[in-house]
């Protein structure tokens, strides 16, 4: 596990944004897996700013997206898949042949799911898997008692996630569902890249540093893991001590 510490909430999207792109640089053809959140708002604006300035062509890339909401049409304002399309697959003229989404409207989602896991490995595995951090230790929707071998499923959200994200959704009633990755997909990505920003996520992330395969907190998982990047800004950071 490697950890980046920044100096600033800019500097910390920047340098995701900045890794981002050396690894499409370097491979043209990557598979990227996109992660949505707050934290990853800021990313895909530097990454759409810095691409466009260095012209860098994502035509050759793969995307797949880590979850989506169950009993929300896809083309709901609120879904990952208009957060998405909005921040990144029009701003960089990504073609939807580029990206695969959740099957989160499937009538049988869990031959869906299946059938997502193996596009994923069709398309060679994922390259490198953005990731945001829940204040519980989420990652992807993988909430607190999801196993370190979990696959792409249906998951039920917490009160603490339903909190977080509630108002995404202004006047209507949170889906309480999701269709997401599992930790063990998660980890078959070659590269992790995560990025926690802000005070809120500053004790989950002393308490990854300190705890191991902890069902309790799911993101711990990724330790294990030999391409991990853990970025942090100051607030995320602020209870981290690393001895020099
Ligand atoms: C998003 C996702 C979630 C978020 C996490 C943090 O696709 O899977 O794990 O990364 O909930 O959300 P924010 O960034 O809104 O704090």
């Amino acid at each position: 596990m490697k950890i980046v510490q920044t100096e600033s909430y800019e500097e910390a999207s920047e340098v995701v944004a900045g890794m981002i792109l050396e690894k499409v640089l370097s491979h043209p053809e990557s598979v990227i897996g996109l992660a949505t959140g707050k934290t990853m708002e800021p990313v895909y604006e530097a990454l759409v700013r810095e691409a466009k300035k260095s012209e860098v062509s994502f035509e050759s890339c793969r995307f797949f997206m880590l979850d989506e909401y169950v009993g929300i049409s896809p083309d709901h304002k609120s879904s990952f898949r208009t957060y998405i399309q909005d921040r990144v697959l029009r701003p960089l003229g990504i073609k939807k042949e580029q990206i695969t989404f959740p099957p989160a409207s499937a009538v049988d989602i869990k031959a869906a799911a299946q059938e997502y896991e193996e596009s994923i490995k069709a398309a060679g595995g994922i390259d490198l898997q953005l990731l945001g951090i829940g204040r519980n230790g989420h990652i992807g929707f993988n909430e607190p008692g999801s196993l370190g071998d979990s696959r792409t499923r249906v998951v039920e959200l917490t009160e603490s996630t339903l909190e977080a994200n509630k108002s995404e959704f202004p006047g209507e009633k949170m889906p309480t569902m999701a269709l997401s990755m599992g930790i063990g997909t998660i980890l078959e990505a070659k590269n992790l890249l995560m990025l926690a920003t802000g005070e809120s996520k500053a004790e989950v992330i002393k308490y990854i540093l300190n705890h191991h395969e902890d069902v309790s907190c799911p993101a711990t998982f990724l330790k294990e893991h030999s391409h991990f990047t853990l970025v942090v800004d100051p607030s995320a950071g602020s209870k981290i001590n690393l001895k020099i």
